[in-house]
């Protein structure tokens, strides 16, 4: 867990260079926050469980993708895109693996890019890749994905209806990141 919470430090630390570089040369922050949880101990076993995969420490390290999460709340929409390349692009980021639920939103109308990465961390006489989920969205993305959360995601739930009207705010709120970005464009260029 210790490993986790170090390459959990990196990429953040990663992250707020970015941010902090960007808004120099910008005048604005592509970043408004940055979220990190390191998986609990029974979430992990419980998903190794309903695998059928083993429960050991090894298991872990090359089965699951998500012990170590950060999640990058974005202002708008293009800067999702930047952050996402300029942190893979760095020599020491390998990209695992890419989810765009941007581009390709959920049936249910979830929308994010999510990375996997692997990172180096740097122990006293070793050095250890490890992985680390990376969720990369908007404020409204944000701001549905955690009222879907506690509304009806991993709840198993079964109504329609809900499901529906859950969709039909997630499209609104793929609207409005539209119009906002249109909005700074536009003042971007008067
Ligand atoms: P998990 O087993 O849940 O980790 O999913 P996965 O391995 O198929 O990966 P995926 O990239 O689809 O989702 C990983 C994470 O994204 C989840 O743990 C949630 O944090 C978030 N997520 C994915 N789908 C949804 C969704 O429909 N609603 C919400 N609120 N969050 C979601
Ligand atoms: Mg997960």
């Amino acid at each position: 867990m210790m490993m986790y919470s170090c390459a959990i430090k990196a990429v953040k630390t990663k992250l707020q260079v970015l941010n902090d570089e960007l808004s120099m040369t910008r005048k604005r922050n592509p970043i408004e926050f940055i979220e990190t949880r390191v998986k609990r101990p029974d979430s992990i076993a419980t998903k190794l469980k309903k695998k059928h995969l083993p429960i050991s420490v090894e298991s872990v390290r090359s089965n699951l993708n998500d012990v170590a999460g950060v999640r990058v709340i974005c202002a708008f929409l293009d800067d999702i895109y930047k952050v996402a390349d300029m942190l893979t692009a760095q020599d020491d980021v390998e990209l695992i693996k890419t989810k765009d639920y941007i581009k390709k939103p959920k049936m249910n109308g979830y929308r994010s890019l999510h990375l996997i990465i692997s990172v180096p961390v740097y122990f006293s006489d070793h050095k250890e890749q490890i992985r680390v989920e990376v969720q990369i969205r908007t404020i409204a993305m944000d701001f549905w994905a955690s009222l879907e959360h506690r509304i009806y995601y991993k709840k198993g739930k079964d109504n329609q209806a809900l499901r529906q009207e859950l969709k039909d705010c997630a499209d609104i709120s793929a609207q409005l990141d539209l119009r906002m970005q249109a909005i700074r464009s536009d003042i971007e260029n008067c």
